[in-house]
């Protein structure tokens, strides 16, 4: 495994284990569901061919690849992840001659090339570090004097349909859960843009904007209802709380979340909106 700043170690473990098992074998229904949100963030880059990039918590690469066709054969693109089976699929899928380098580190400590990127770039990588400013400090290290960074995050879950209907609906199924803890790293630790804001600063950032938009999602990602029920079982936080359950309040939650989404069915697919922040900062 990657050298690690220690306080990740679980996070490392989950990307390595379950978490990284359910993104690399779901990567293609994940590359569909998550396309309106890459739609989103390209809009928000100003590649040129020639450009180099790096890819933070770049997973199973579907952005690394899009990056590269923007920078182009002279540019340079490096996908960085702690999640050793992703990282295997990513390469896997990636075709001979791409300017694409994937490493397996954590980058929170990763001695990027200093001075060198143009822009650090992350689809929903950068919300799992222990400490966010020390690894966005580290980051801002490889980034050019006026190198930029770009990235999407998800606002808070209950005010984000993607996440409150499956989880709501698990909820009515089952005993009072805990709620979410929004400072712990997991995918809602950036859904306060103050702390966002202040741990850019600390980390050395400035032109820090946070730009709230709300995305249309397929949540069975050209599958249908019964893709997209089977998705909010496999990945997210009703799925989270359904883990440990018996079978029958896991088979009692898959109907209700069913029932949600139903009413959620479309010509065009399950649709449902997320929330999310798409963040910039500069490096001075
Ligand atoms: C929600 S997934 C997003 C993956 C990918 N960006 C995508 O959109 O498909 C979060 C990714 O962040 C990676 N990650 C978590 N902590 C990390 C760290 N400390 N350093 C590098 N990558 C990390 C995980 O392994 C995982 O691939």
């Amino acid at each position: 495994m990657a050298e690690l700043d220690d306080k990740n170690a679980a996070q490392a473990a989950s990307w390595n284990g379950s978490s990284g098992r359910v993104w690399t074998e779901r990567q293609a229904f994940m590359d569909r569901l998550l396309a309106p949100v890459s739609e989103v963030l390209f809009a928000s880059l100003e590649l040129k061919p020639g450009m180099r990039v790096i890819d933070i918590g770049c997973g199973s690469g579907g952005t690394t690849l899009e990056l590269a066709r923007r920078v182009g054969p002279t540019g340079q693109v490096l996908g960085l992840d702690i999640s050793a089976p992703m990282l295997a699929r990513a390469r896997e899928r990636t075709p001979a001659g791409t300017p694409v380098r994937f490493v397996e580190a954590d980058a929170t400590i990763y001695p990027f090339e200093p001075d060198a990127a143009d822009h650090l770039v992350s689809r929903f990588g950068v919300m799992f570090f222990a400490e966010p400013a020390l690894a966005f400090a580290n980051m801002r290290k490889g980034l050019k004097p006026g190198g930029r960074v770009t990235f999407g995050c998800w606002r808070a879950p209950d005010d984000n349909p993607y996440f409150s209907l499956a989880l709501d609906a698990a909820k009515a199924v089952l005993p009072p859960q805990p709620p979410i803890d929004l400072d712990a790293p997991g995918p809602f630790a950036f859904a306060d843009a103050r702390k966002v804001e202040r741990i850019l600063a600390e980390a050395g950032f400035t032109g820090i904007a946070l730009r709230p938009v709300d995305v249309m999602f397929d949540d069975g990602a050209g599958g249908g209802l019964d893709a997209a029920v089977e998705s909010a079982l496999q990945i997210g936080p009703a799925s989270r709380a359904l883990q440990d359950q018996p079978e029958a309040v896991r088979t009692e939650a898959a109907a209700a979340i069913r029932a949600a989404l139903a009413a959620h069915e479309t010509a065009d697919g399950v649709m449902v909106e997320g929330r999310i922040w798409i963040v910039t900062a500069r490096n001075p």
